[in-house]
């Protein structure tokens, strides 16, 4: 087992200030591990409800009776299943002492359980997982992570071929099973050469038109693909950033396929020969860096925005903190240099800092005053 302290810590210290958590991520994440390893170390009675599973169905068929008199942890996995309990979690959330803490698990965003975030409002709280993270893993295993991704049968799949099956298998779970389940009925055909066009474009600014024009669909349904891919955690949507400066920016949002495993699968790449003579190989590395920096900074992703002007100065993520603002590039490169472009965008965005987020994991290095080279492999060991 791969200890997931940081998700521990983060959901514990959660339950305690809130009554209902909502611990969200994609499927085969990691979360029924996690709440069985919480309700394993909960000072107090805990109990793990699995709406998927028909005994458990049969014992929530009168769910207020059910639930009602239980203290201390109360799990319920797979709760997209079951949104009619949301109503009667606001008014066990509501009683005076708070008996019992209730630990929701679910593969849907909030904005897809629309039900939750609304009749819960003010009583919950959510927790998003991902994949294992290079603060999760032993140093020399960046390559292994970036090339089968993090979810944890993929990682720790025992053969290269055993991994890639074993994303195969889950993309098309995904599609057949688990969207059907969600009530997403669309033709798994079309969304898995929806989704294969995406991982094409992966790093790249959005294009909706031009892809509903690939797929002889409206610019409509595919932005409703995409909304339901990022709902369900599968890809993510990087905003422009504006500066009012009149120059001309790009508007158009960048769209990342969330983990570098299920893109690599998409995009055919098996070894990490493939990878790195693939042409996608620069735009992978740049998910990757970004998606680790977003989880090193805390930053969700509606607080991180790209900028791009048309005659070429870019930067590749801005971050806003307590009020400053932090510069990122990413080169897939042991010795980066300042370039241009970098100094365009630490004047033009007035940045306190730029981060050169490179390969490696040696120690970051200063290249200028307010320019500072970082390795990916030592974000986990800088101070931010
Ligand atoms: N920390 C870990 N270390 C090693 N293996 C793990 C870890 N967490 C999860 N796994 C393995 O990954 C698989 C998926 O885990 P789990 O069932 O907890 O995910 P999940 O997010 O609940 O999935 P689903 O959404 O399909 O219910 C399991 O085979 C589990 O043993
Ligand atoms: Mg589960």
């Amino acid at each position: 087992m791969i200890p997931r302290r940081r998700h521990l810590e983060r959901v514990t210290e959660q339950l305690g200030r809130f009554p209902v958590v909502a611990l969200l991520g994609p499927r085969q994440v990691g979360k029924t591990t996690l709440a069985r390893q919480l309700a394993a170390d909960w000072q107090g009675p805990a109990r793990h409800f699995d709406l998927e599973d028909p005994d458990d169905q049969k014992r929530l068929a009168d769910p207020s009776f059910v639930l009602r008199p239980l203290s201390g942890l109360v799990v319920l996995d797979e709760i997209q299943r079951r949104p009619d309990l949301f109503p009667l979690l606001r008014v066990l959330a509501d009683r005076a002492g708070t008996p019992a803490r209730f630990l929701l698990l679910g593969s849907a965003s909030p904005e897809l359980m629309r039900h939750a975030s609304e009749s819960l409002a003010g009583r919950i709280v959510f927790h998003e997982m991902d994949g294992f993270g290079l603060d999760e893993l032993p140093s020399d295993r960046l390559d292994l992570r970036w090339l089968r991704g993090g979810f944890p049968r993929a990682y720790l799949a025992d053969s290269p071929q055993e991994s890639s099956e074993w994303r195969e298998a889950f993309i098309r779970t995904y599609l057949e099973r688990d969207l059907p389940q969600l009530g997403i009925n669309l033709p798994a055909l079309t969304l898995r050469r929806f989704w294969t066009m995406l991982a094409h474009y992966h790093g790249q600014t959005w294009n909706g038109s031009e892809l509903a024009r690939a797929l002889g669909v409206s610019d409509k349904t595919v932005s409703r693909y995409v909304d339901i891919l990022e709902g369900t955690f599968m890809a993510w949507r990087l905003r422009p950033w504006h500066t009012n400066l009149g120059k001309r920016e790009i508007k158009a949002p960048k769209v990342y396929v969330s983990d570098t495993g299920i893109l690599h699968r998409l995009l055919g790449i098996e070894s990490a020969d493939n990878l790195l003579a693939h042409p996608k190989c620069g735009a992978s590395w740049e998910g990757f860096a970004l998606h680790e920096i977003l989880r090193r900074t805390g930053t969700s992703h509606d607080q991180a925005f790209y900028w791009g002007v048309h005659t070429g100065a870019e930067l590749d993520l801005l971050v806003l903190r307590d009020g400053r603002r932090f510069g990122f590039e990413i080169k897939l490169t042991r010795s980066p240099g300042i370039t241009p472009s970098m100094r365009s965008a630490l004047d033009a965005l007035a940045l306190d800092h730029l981060y050169v987020v490179c390969s490696g994991a040696g120690e970051p290095g200063p290249l200028s005053e307010r320019i500072t080279a970082l390795p990916l492999g030592s974000i986990w060991k800088t101070r931010t």
